[in-house]
């Protein structure tokens, strides 16, 4: 039974050398001072010794129990040392480093264009509305002069709204995607206010794509009307508009034309901000104008009919009215360089991250 203890003991030393971590310390222990564990099992058979020996074993398995728990215990504080140290070492956290900064993005170009030319228009004035850009023919083309079937409708190649290929129609007629901002006249003239002064912006849709035409783009569409209003105020805020956006020196021009919501019309044309009037840009016809001076869009004097719609008597209210591109005129801006205005909406992040 000595020898047994002697060797218990050895291997259970040899044991706690060998040992790396505390959940393998405490099965050490279990495996020889639990409760099952050798040492107990072993000294069990103190009673069957012969009475001489017995009490020299007793001492001697009592020596060896303690001499088993100390090596334990002074192993056991060992390693919880070295452990504590080790997370403390992993779990470290230097409080004064500068963390790492969230990513900010910005407004998209156009949100950015928007916000400009709505502070420029409140400085005249101008408060700026929303009108819907789901809308019923009524106001997207009837009170604009454009009775149904009437050829003019077509230049607005119109997306309509449908139920399985039906197009529903209401009391205001079908429903389209608005294709223009001048939706919003008549409804702004309901509204019964006078004098207006409204800067509608809104998303408008076309069947349309290329270099200077995408299919949802957006519109700020002008509205001024009070007694006396006359086309001299008109060429007044254009006048400040382009000279505040695009700055003093690139040359605008006003061009006849025709719509059926205004009369007299016009077109505004600006040279072209990627060739600068040219037409040619390096080298090749310019994409985006062709011959050095770019459309930014249209405007004229409200149409007595669109008065008359709107509730409003035209022997005593005047008014004019515009509506332009924002991407066009946007990409107009000298600084820009856009020669394809589709590049705006292809949410290419090496593009938009340099505005
Ligand atoms: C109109 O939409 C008229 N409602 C403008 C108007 C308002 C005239 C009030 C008179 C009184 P037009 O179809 O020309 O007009 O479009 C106006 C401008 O919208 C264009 O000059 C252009 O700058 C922009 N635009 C038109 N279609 C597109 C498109 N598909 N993509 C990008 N911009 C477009």
């Amino acid at each position: 039974m000595k020898n047994e203890l002697e060797q218990l003991k050895e291997e259970f030393l040899k044991g706690l050398e060998d040992v790396s971590d505390s959940l393998g310390l405490e099965d050490l222990r279990v495996q020889y001072l639990g409760r099952k564990g050798r040492v107990p099992l072993l000294m069990k058979r103190l009673p069957t010794l012969a009475e001489d020996v017995r009490k020299e074993m007793g001492q001697l398995g009592n020596e060896v129990k303690r001499t088993l728990e100390l090596a334990f215990t002074e192993t056991s504080e060992r390693m919880q040392a070295r452990e504590r140290q080790q997370n403390e070492q992993a779990q470290w956290i230097d409080v004064t480093q500068p963390g790492v900064r969230p990513e900010l993005g910005h407004l998209h170009l156009t949100t950015q264009a928007i916000d400009e030319i709505s502070t420029l228009f409140a400085r005249l004035g101008f408060v700026r509305v929303r009108h819907p850009e789901v809308e019923w023919d009524h106001y997207a083309f009837e009170t604009l002069n454009m009775p149904k079937s009437h050829p003019a409708r077509d230049e607005w190649e119109t997306f309509f709204i449908g139920d399985g290929g039906r197009v529903e129609e209401g009391e205001k007629g079908k429903i389209v995607l608005t294709p223009h901002t001048s939706n919003g006249q008549v409804r702004e003239m309901e509204k019964g206010q006078l004098p207006i002064r409204m800067i509608n912006i809104n998303k408008t849709y076309r069947r349309q794509s290329d270099a200077s035409h995408v299919p949802m783009f957006h519109q700020f569409e002008g509205l001024m009307i009070d007694k006396g209003v006359t086309i001299t105020h008109l060429k007044g805020v254009f006048d400040f508009f382009v000279k505040e956006f695009f700055g003093q020196n690139r040359e605008v021009r006003l061009r006849p034309f025709h719509f059926r919501f205004t009369e007299p019309s016009m077109e505004l044309d600006i040279t072209c901000g990627v060739c600068l009037g040219s037409g040619v840009n390096e080298g090749v016809k310019c994409k985006i104008c062709k011959e050095g001076w770019v459309e930014l869009g249209g405007a004229g004097m409200v149409h007595p009919n669109v008065l008359k719609a709107g509730g409003l008597d035209p022997e005593v209210y005047s008014g004019f009215a515009f509506g332009w591109g924002v991407e066009r005129t946007m990409a107009m801006k000298s600084n820009l360089n856009i020669d394809d205005i589709r590049v705006l909406y292809r949410n290419d992040l090496r593009f938009l991250e340099q505005f």
